[in-house]
């Protein structure tokens, strides 16, 4: 692993599956229990608000119950060990809008879909830290609006910081996707780009994933097995 210098980490549900957070697309997983229609999207939540915000409530409301894995530590370590000069650079991006990667130490991580703490005014944009039930939240602090909104990126809307994203993948010697389906764009899409660009792909994933045929390498397993064992691979322990 000598010659890996750049590294881009994509993690998904699967990653905080082992600390009891249901994931989308198992068996079991959110979406056989709510339809999508009625809480990930921008028309739900104008057709029903509350429902909206109870079902994000909710979510939030069960960190409190939840532990990060040893797989969310072993990022962290990962972080703190891996080199901190010109050379070597890290960015690991979630899926996820849970906080088990700061909790489980990280210090850097990027929510390309939101985070489940924070609050996002619908009508001028500005995301807020917001920890308790958002029908409670008050208006707006930058611009009045009534009714702050899940700061989770919904289907059909535009996940943050693509760019910044894109120009780590340009530059990556490494792409590692750990804990996902491979069913969402634009993240199932970053192995190919990473690739494009020359760098070797490598998939953690409990079971061969839609895209697993796109990386150079994958491993079926728990990623709280997986991702430590990968962790200590990559820094030559
Ligand atoms: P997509 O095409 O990226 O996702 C395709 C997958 O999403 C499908 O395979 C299906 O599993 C699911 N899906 C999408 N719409 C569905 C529906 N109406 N009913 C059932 N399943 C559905 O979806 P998209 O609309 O193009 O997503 C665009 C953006 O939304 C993407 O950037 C994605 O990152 C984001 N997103 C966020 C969430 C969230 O809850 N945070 C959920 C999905 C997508
Ligand atoms: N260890 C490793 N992988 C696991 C584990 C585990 N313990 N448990 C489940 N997995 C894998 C499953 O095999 C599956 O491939 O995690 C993946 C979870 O896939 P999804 O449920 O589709 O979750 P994710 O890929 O994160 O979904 C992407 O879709 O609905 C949207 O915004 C939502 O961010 C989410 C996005």
């Amino acid at each position: 692993m000598a010659d890996i210098r750049s590294i881009v980490i994509l993690t998904g549900a699967g990653i905080s599956a082992e600390s009891g957070i249901d994931t989308f697309r198992d068996a079991g997983g959110l979406w056989e229990k709510h339809r999508i229609e009625d809480v990930a999207t921008p028309e739900a939540f104008a057709r029903n608000p509350a429902l909206v915000q109870g079902f994000y409530d909710a979510r939030r409301a069960a960190l409190d119950s939840v532990e990060p894995n040893a797989a969310h530590k072993a990022l962290a370590r990962l972080e703190r060990e891996w080199p901190d000069d010109e050379a070597h650079s890290l960015l690991i991006v979630t899926q996820n809008v849970d906080d088990l990667h700061e909790r489980g130490g990280l210090q850097n991580v990027l929510h390309m879909h939101g985070e489940l703490r924070s609050a996002l005014c619908g009508a001028c944009g500005v995301r807020t830290r917001w920890e308790g039930a958002l029908s409670d939240a008050p208006p707006c602090t930058s611009c009045g609006a009534p009714a702050l909104r899940p700061d989770v990126v919904w289907f059909g809307e535009m996940p943050y910081q693509m760019p910044r994203i894109y120009e780590a993948l340009a530059r990556a010697d490494l792409f590692v996707s750990i804990g996902t389906s491979g069913a969402v764009y634009p993240a199932a899409g970053f192995v190919q780009e990473a690739a494009a660009y020359g760098a070797r792909t490598l998939e953690l994933n409990l079971e061969r994933s839609e895209g697993s045929h796109w990386f150079d390498e994958s491993r079926q397993g728990r990623a709280g097995a997986l991702v430590p064992e990968w962790v200590e691979e990559v820094l030559g322990g």
